[in-house]
């Protein structure tokens, strides 16, 4: 276990959290670079078997530095926007390795792909298809595609992120893109190299997986005998995490041993964007308890984390444990941890069973993932710290820097009238 109780006293990856959390700003968020590590080799190991590519979806985090940490490691990955390719960049990664996702991709960003011949576009649309190519003939440049199939499958998760389903603004059905990938091979601008589908995140069954993939693999034969042959099948990213201590969960590498038998049958090179399970539960956020506030109700423990650090509760309804880090041997109670913002969605957790008083900080656990990505300046608040613990040192090391007041006004100070 990362997160334990030594006399009392909550470390993260050997850290003593109140000794480092006195000296600090809070909110911040603090992750374990090892966690990281060792989640990214549990997938190259689990996929050796396969020629293959693990396309981290930089979405989940993009801290610069867990960039670089992730392509020292010989990562790839899976990108949405030029800004995300710019920070693959910046934090040295290889662009030959780079995914490009997403229903909206501007000219701006396509072009800006072209130009760091990034690995592939995982196309939408037909619109998007003919954009692409134009642009790329406009270069003299050749761009790699792959379409993204919608395989119409349920998967059990939130509804806000469930993307294979027949409702869902993603991907391509099954018969139009077949007809899709003919108009490509008439394009002469496009290579034709894959086939890719995201299904959704936070899913905590191959099931979904494995139907995706057998429709996937149905479409592959069908454009062999076109005479349409793809390079690598893409299977997205969305292997769930376990939230709650105990709850039950698919290791990546059961997850990846389950798929396998049918990934071999395409005989075509892998492709994962893990986001989630990589960062997942590499992060903490610890904050300090403001007040307590009790009302004929309810107990509400007053946290200065709001929903602007971290939304996931706010948004999903998800469910995040929360540790004191000083545990006391007094009575526990039951209460909200809540944020400072002016809504009622602003909770980190609900009936809690905690002890702590003002002053006392707390962690919120697993929230390396779609955390501080998420973050805002929302009650204009600055985005908190993120540090990271080294593997090698087991020491400290910041990776951003708080904003402060400036920051948060420069882009808007400069209009207004003097
Ligand atoms: N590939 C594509 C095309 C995606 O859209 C996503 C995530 C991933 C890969 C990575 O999925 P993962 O392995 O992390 O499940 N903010 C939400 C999650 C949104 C996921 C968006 N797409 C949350 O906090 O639960």
């Amino acid at each position: 276990m990362s997160i334990s109780y030594n006399n009392n006293f909550l470390h993260f990856d050997n850290i003593n959290l109140k000794q480092f959390s006195e000296e600090s700003l809070t909110p911040y968020y603090l992750y374990s670079e090892s966690l990281i590590t060792d989640n990214f080799n549990t997938y190259v190991d689990s996929l050796r078997e396969f020629n293959h590519l693990i396309c981290y979806s930089v979405k989940a985090n993009s801290n610069l530095s867990i960039l670089s940490i992730l392509a020292k490691q010989g990562s790839g990955f899976d990108i949405v926007s030029g800004g995300e390719l710019q920070k693959v960049i910046a934090a040295g990664g290889d662009t030959k390795k780079v995914v490009f996702s997403g229903v909206g991709k501007t000219e701006e960003e396509i072009n800006y792909a072209l130009e760091n011949e990034i690995l592939c576009f995982n196309i939408e649309s037909n619109d998007e298809l003919i954009t692409i190519n134009n642009l790329a003939n406009k270069k003299g440049v050749t761009a790699n595609v792959s379409f993204r199939v919608n395989p119409e499958i349920n998967v059990d998760t939130h509804p806000y992120i469930a993307t294979g389903m027949k409702d869902n603004k993603f991907g391509i059905d099954e018969k139009t893109v077949i007809s899709l990938y003919d108009d490509a091979s008439k394009l002469d601008s496009l290579k034709i190299t894959g086939i890719d589908f995201h299904i959704g995140s936070q899913i905590n069954s191959t099931s979904p997986f494995i139907d995706s993939i057998k429709k996937i693999n149905n479409i592959v034969t069908v454009l062999a005998d076109r005479n349409i042959h793809l390079e690598h099948i893409d299977i997205g990213g969305g292997l769930g995490i376990s939230y709650e201590s105990n709850a039950n969960l698919l290791s990546i590498k059961n997850f990846i041993n389950e798929l396998s038998p049918l990934l071999s049958k395409t005989g075509l090179k892998v492709i994962v964007e893990p986001g989630r399970s990589i960062v997942g539960k590499s992060g903490i956020l610890v904050s300090k308890v403001l007040n307590i506030k009790s009302t004929p109700d309810k107990i509400f423990v007053v946290i200065d984390a709001g929903m602007n650090d971290f939304i996931r509760p706010a948004l999903y309804n998800a469910d995040h444990n929360i540790l004191p880090i000083v545990s006391y041997a007094s009575q526990k109670f039951i209460c909200d941890v809540v944020g400072p913002i002016c809504e009622t969605a602003d909770f980190m957790g609900k009936d809690k069973e905690l002890y702590v008083k003002t002053g006392d900080y707390v962690a919120i656990e697993d929230v390396g993932a779609y955390g501080f990505s998420l973050a805002s300046n929302y009650n204009v608040r600055p985005r908190p710290d993120e540090y990271i613990i080294n593997s090698d040192t087991k020491s400290i090391k910041k990776i951003r820097e708080r904003e402060d007041y400036n920051d948060m006004v420069k882009s808007e100070l400069k209009f207004l009238k003097t």
